[in-house]
């Protein structure tokens, strides 16, 4: 899977050389690559962004600057036939869950578009939907407003990324946290020592029998509301 990001802040990135997901890369799993918005503002002062039609507070990106950058990473792709998802991070966004995760773990390239200010002009999605080597999706990972999208994309790439085979150490935490797609949160988890500040580890845990461990944990696993 090739995972592109566009943002005026790459350094915010970074974070995704550590761990599983440093480790992915490193393994050949994912390609990441982070283009920076700004290569491709003209000008002394390199603005991605314009007062809003209409009036109105704060900044919005310009749609020209945003296509170019869209452009030259498709232009570039390796391989110039497989679909591109363009996903575009908004609070006004679909709120990304699980199943979401889910869908996009399939995808061949993911490219995360990290607005910032008051965000894109509308016509960047308009434009690439009607293109078809892109899918266009807007997602908001809660709801509360950022400064940007880069962190909503981090956190979309760590829960997408982790679903690839190979990625996780034990893939059996995968299928654990499926039947949890039931509706259930994970139940409480426990390791040694058994007694710890006077606080005993639930004895079915210890008790070896795992048909009422099993059950000991369905029960224990809260219902989502
Ligand atoms: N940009 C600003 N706030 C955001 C959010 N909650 N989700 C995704 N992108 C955002």
């Amino acid at each position: 899977m090739k995972i592109t990001a566009i943002t005026i802040f790459p350094e915010y990135f970074t974070p995704l050389s550590l761990s599983l997901i440093g480790k992915a890369v490193s393994e050949g799993i994912i390609e990441i690559a982070i283009s920076n918005l700004r290569d491709f503002a003209s000008g002394n002062h390199k603005s991605v962004d314009d007062t809003p039609y209409g009036g109105g507070a704060g900044m919005v990106m310009r749609p020209d600057i945003w296509a170019d950058a869209i452009d030259a990473i498709s232009d570039s792709d390796a391989d110039p036939n497989r679909i591109i998802d363009l996903i575009i991070l908004t609070p006004a966004g679909k709120r990304f869950s699980q199943e979401d995760a889910k869908a996009l773990s399939q995808s061949e390239h993911l490219l995360f578009a990290a607005g910032r200010y008051e965000g894109i002009d509308a016509r960047v999605g308009e434009h690439y939907k009607s293109q078809p080597r892109f899918r266009v999706h807007y997602f908001s990972i809660g709801d509360y407003v950022l400064n940007g999208g880069e962190v909503a994309a981090i956190v979309m790439i760590e829960a997408i990324v982790r679903l690839l085979p190979g990625v996780l150490g034990n893939p059996d935490s995968l299928l654990e946290e499926s039947h949890n797609e039931i509706g259930l949160l994970e139940y409480p988890v426990y390791t040694k020592p058994p007694i710890w500040r006077g606080l005993e580890v639930p004895a079915v845990l210890l008790s070896g029998n795992h048909g009422e461990i099993a059950r000991w944990r369905q029960i224990s696993s809260k219902l989502r509301d």
